[in-house]
C-alpha cells in the first residue's frame, strides 16, 4: 500500500487519519454529552480533563491531516461523477475540515474565557486563547455544542453519500478510502481490485 495519496486513491496515512479521527469524534462527542450531566465530583473533573486532552489531540491530528493532504494532494473525482456532485463533495469536505477545527478551538476558547488552566494529559500547559470573560464564555460553550450537532448532521449526510456511491453507483468512492481489496466495486479504474490479467497501475504502487 502506498502511504501517499495518488491520483486514484487515498494513501495509507490519509485513510488511517480519516478513520482514527472518526472514532475519536464518536468517543469525544459521547463523553462530552454524558459528562455535562454528571454531579460535581473528582471523577467529573478527571473526565473533563480527559475530554480536553483528547480534544486537543484531535485538533493536532486534524492539522496533521490537512497538512498531509496539502502536501500529497487528493485523488481525482471518481470517473463519471456529475459536476454538481463533485462540487457538493468538495464543499462538504471543506465544511467538515472547518468544523473539525472550530469545535476543539471553541472548547479551548471556552476554557480560556472561564479562566481555567489547560493541560495536555497533565504533561504540559497550553496558553489561554483569551482573557477571563463571562459573555465570551457563554458564547463559546454554546458554539461548542451547536457546532458539534452541525458536525453530526453534515457527517451523516457525508456517510450516506459514501454508502450511496458504493451501493447504488457501484463506484470506488468508499473503496478508495479503505485498504485495497476490502470492498469490491464495478469501477473500471485501478481503484477496485484489478482482474489478475490487468497489470497494477504503477501510479498507485
Ligand atoms: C473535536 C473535539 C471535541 C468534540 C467533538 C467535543 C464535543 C463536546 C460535546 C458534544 C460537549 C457537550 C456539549 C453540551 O451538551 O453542552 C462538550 C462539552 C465540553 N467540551 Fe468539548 N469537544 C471537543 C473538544 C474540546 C476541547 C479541545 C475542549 C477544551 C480545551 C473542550 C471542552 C469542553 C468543555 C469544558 C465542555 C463542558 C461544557 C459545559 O460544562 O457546559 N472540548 N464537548
Ligand atoms: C466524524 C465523521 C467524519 C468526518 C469528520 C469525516 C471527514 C472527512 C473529510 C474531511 C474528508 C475529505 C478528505 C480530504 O479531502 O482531505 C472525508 C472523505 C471521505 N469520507 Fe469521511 N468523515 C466522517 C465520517 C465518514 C464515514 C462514516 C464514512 C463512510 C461510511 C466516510 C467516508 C468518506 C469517504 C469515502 C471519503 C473520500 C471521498 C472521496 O474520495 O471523494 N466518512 N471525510
Amino acid at each position: 500500500m502506498s502511504w501517499k495519496n495518488s491520483e486514484h486513491r487515498w494513501g495509507g496515512v490519509s485513510q488511517l487519519l480519516h478513520w482514527l479521527i472518526v472514532l475519536l469524534i464518536l468517543g469525544q462527542g459521547t463523553v462530552g454529552l454524558l459528562m455535562v450531566d454528571m454531579l460535581n465530583s473528582p471523577d467529573k473533573i478527571r473526565i473533563y480533563a480527559l475530554h480536553k486532552s483528547f480534544g486537543l489531540t484531535i485538533l493536532a491530528l486534524v492539522a496533521l491531516r490537512l497538512l498531509w493532504r496539502l502536501f500529497t494532494g487528493a485523488p481525482r473525482p471518481v470517473p463519471g461523477m456529475p459536476r454538481w456532485q463533485e462540487r457538493a463533495a468538495a464543499f462538504t469536505h471543506w465544511l467538515l475540515y472547518a468544523l473539525l477545527f472550530a469545535i476543539p478551538l471553541s472548547g479551548w476558547l471556552f476554557n480560556s474565557a472561564a479562566g481555567y488552566p489547560l493541560q495536555w494529559f497533565g504533561l504540559f500547559n497550553l496558553p489561554p486563547l483569551a482573557g477571563k470573560d463571562e459573555a465570551l464564555r457563554e458564547a463559546a460553550v454554546a458554539a461548542h455544542a451547536w457546532l458539534f450537532w452541525l458536525l453530526v448532521t453534515v457527517a451523516l449526510v457525508h456517510a450516506a453519500a459514501a454508502f450511496y456511491h458504493h451501493l447504488f453507483q457501484r463506484d470506488a468512492t468508499l473503496a478508495r478510502m479503505l485498504p485495497r481489496g476490502w470492498l469490491r466495486t464495478d469501477a473500471i479504474d485501478p481503484v477496485s481490485t484489478p482482474p489478475a490479467s490487468t497489470p497494477k497501475d504503477p501510479r498507485d504502487a
